[in-house]
């Protein structure tokens, strides 16, 4: 991962002790005049960082913004990060997913991962729209190459999952539930959506893109009517806005941990966590297919993350698709 000279300074501010940082000592660290030093102070503070610097002091920082910074969030990883080790923030796009993609098709090394703060075609799954407003949320999607065959990706949409919900429990005291295949829900209301998708050969994944929608800071009227009883944002739900970077930097550590778990094979330790919080186990479900409606119990997960679902002809069916409906009773 390559820190720029703004990322070294966002990082010597935050790793502060109290002190201040003497502009001094940045300029001799990182080779460069204390004007220059200076002059990206200014920049920070352009872009809404509150740095007090008093005489003799060294400079301190006081406040940050909501904005997304790719600098910002690469002085906040650890430089051997796999995801990350690339990151770009656009203002606007039409899909992160879409944009993540054309560079894999062009052979970008995997680990790079897109920000949006808006997104003009946010893409659900199914087909569907994903409502992506302006700085209200986490909008982004993460390129890999991982050494997968093209059945074994629901791995990670497995790990989007659990990292979403661990950064959500690590940020807020909120509680996240995941409902299969990959929504994360909190209060039974949607917070969270994973959209996976690939570029394969038949026995081979060239390349695979993840795309995260967290809602974080919408409010009511960013809903359409028909998403208001379904949909919800963390700030809805903790009743306080949440700091967007932070938040980005927690889930992006927990997608690096999670992905080197299942790269070393331990995808079963993820699908462990990722099953006891998911709670459309041990109830009855609905499922639509495009072409069938599947009633049933879902009874287990299977190694790879496909939901197994007990038929009232007894059949165990394998799910690996389709948009589900729980009904909330958990008897047979
Ligand atoms: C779902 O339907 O639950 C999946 C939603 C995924 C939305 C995200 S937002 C960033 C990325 N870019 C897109 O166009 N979609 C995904």
């Amino acid at each position: 991962m390559m820190m720029s000279t703004l990322s070294h300074i966002l990082r010597a501010l935050r790793n502060d002790a109290g002190t201040g940082v003497h502009g001094t000592d940045i300029s001799q660290k990182l080779g460069i005049s204390r004007a220059a030093v200076w002059s990206h102070i200014e920049e920070l503070r352009s872009l809404g960082y509150g740095i007090n610097a008093g005489p003799h002091k060294g400079y301190r920082l006081t406040e940050v913004p909501d904005i997304l910074i790719a600098d910002d969030l690469t002085s906040q990883l650890s430089e051997d990060q796999i995801i990350g080790n690339q990151i770009r923030v656009f203002r606007e796009t039409a899909s992160t997913n879409q944009l993540v993609d054309q560079i894999g098709l062009a052979g970008e090394p995997e680990g790079l991962v897109i920000f949006a703060e808006s997104q003009t075609q946010g893409r659900g799954r199914l087909g569907r729209q994903w409502i992506s407003p302006s700085k209200k949320g986490l909008w982004f999607s993460v390129l890999l190459r991982p050494a997968l065959r093209p059945p074994q990706m629901t791995q990670l949409t497995v790990i989007a999952a659990t990292a979403l919900a661990r950064a959500i429990r690590e940020t807020t005291p909120l509680i996240p539930e995941i409902k299969w295949p990959n929504d994360i829900l909190i209060n039974g209301k949607k917070v969270a959506g994973v959209l996976t998708e690939m570029s394969a050969e038949p026995d081979r994944v060239l390349h695979a893109v993840i795309g995260i929608g967290l809602n974080v800071n919408l409010n009511e009227e960013n809903f359409p009517d028909d998403l208001k009883p379904l949909a919800t944002s963390l700030r809805l739900e903790c009743g306080k806005p949440i700091l967007r970077s932070s938040l980005a930097v927690h889930l992006l550590r927990a997608l690096d941990a999670d992905y080197r778990r299942i790269r070393e094979g331990q995808f079963k330790m993820v699908s462990e966590e990722w099953e006891s919080q998911c709670i459309t186990l041990q109830k009855r479900v609905r499922i639509h297919q495009m072409d069938r409606v599947i009633d049933g119990y879902a009874e287990s997960l299977d190694s790879e993350g496909a939901l197994m679902v007990r038929t009232a002809s007894g059949l165990l069916e394998r799910i690996t698709g389709g948009d589900v409906t729980i009904d909330k009773r958990k008897v047979k």
